[in-house]
């Protein structure tokens, strides 16, 4: 089965170890971790509150970054907020991140129990695509949408749909198992693909960054397939690594 979970609230988690899930929160805190990671960040701690970022910025080796936001802001205290475009080579090369945001990384810490696990914006689509088809006959592949304060968010399943879209057109197969949801994903990005950063203006999402003044991510998060890094998370330690760099 390829199928589309909108909200991590709908996930069922007695299929996810037997799964290869990817995380998605296109605005903005997957599309932050990609940054992150193709600009030398050594890796990416994922936390669900910003107390333990700050407990953890206490314990954790230097160099460290605290980072995160919440309605959209940067946490007081904290070195970044959520901004793709801050997470520059020259502020977290060689550091670990610890990040925490509303929905993003507790949409991740909901998928834990999977077999593998990805996380995915429209900036590495095309390689999260290469590295979900070696396990496509042996494993679910489940794309969990992080959403906006538990409802539906436009971005994510555009950004599944860029994946899927991948997936099918990559491979030549017309026999992959798609759920319903799999083709509504397929079809938003189908839809859409020709003009990213508008569509990712519409939904809530979008529209709260552009009210909070930051339009300029909307684009950053729209650049498809610009950051050729696949991103898988260590269960354990809800560690974000570089799973392996595309030629
Ligand atoms: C989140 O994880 O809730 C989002 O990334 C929010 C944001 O855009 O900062």
């Amino acid at each position: 089965m390829i199928d589309v979970v909108m909200l991590p609230e709908m996930l069922d988690a007695k299929i996810l170890p037997e799964s290869q899930v990817v995380v998605l929160d296109v605005l903005r805190a997957t599309s932050s971790v990609v940054t992150a990671l193709a600009h030398g960040a050594k890796k990416v701690r994922l936390f669900g509150t910003v107390e333990e970022v700050s407990a953890a910025a206490v314990t954790a080796p230097p160099p460290v970054i605290t980072a995160g936001e919440r309605g959209c802001l940067k946490v007081s205290g904290f070195d970044l907020g959520n901004s793709p475009a801050e997470f520059r080579t020259d502020r977290i090369g060689g550091a670990t991140v610890l990040l925490s945001t509303t929905n993003g990384t507790r949409a991740a810490i909901a998928s834990r129990e999977s077999q593998k696990l990805f996380l995915a914006s429209l900036l590495n689509a095309s390689v999260t695509a290469q590295a979900l088809m070696g396990e496509i006959d042996k494993l679910h592949t489940i794309f969990v949408a992080a959403g906006t304060n538990g409802r539906i968010a436009h971005e994510d399943i555009i950004g599944a749909g860029a994946i899927l879209w991948r997936l099918l057109g990559d491979s030549y197969r017309v026999d992959l198992p798609f759920t319903d949801t799999a083709w509504l994903a397929y079809n938003a990005y189908s839809a859409t693909r020709g003009r990213l950063g508008a569509a990712l203006r519409l939904g809530q999402g979008g529209i709260n960054l552009i009210e909070n003044g930051f339009e300029e991510d909307i684009d950053f998060c729209a650049a498809i397939d610009s950051k050729a890094v696949i991103v898988e998370v260590e269960k354990t330690t809800l560690a974000a690594k570089i799973y392996n760099q595309a030629t």
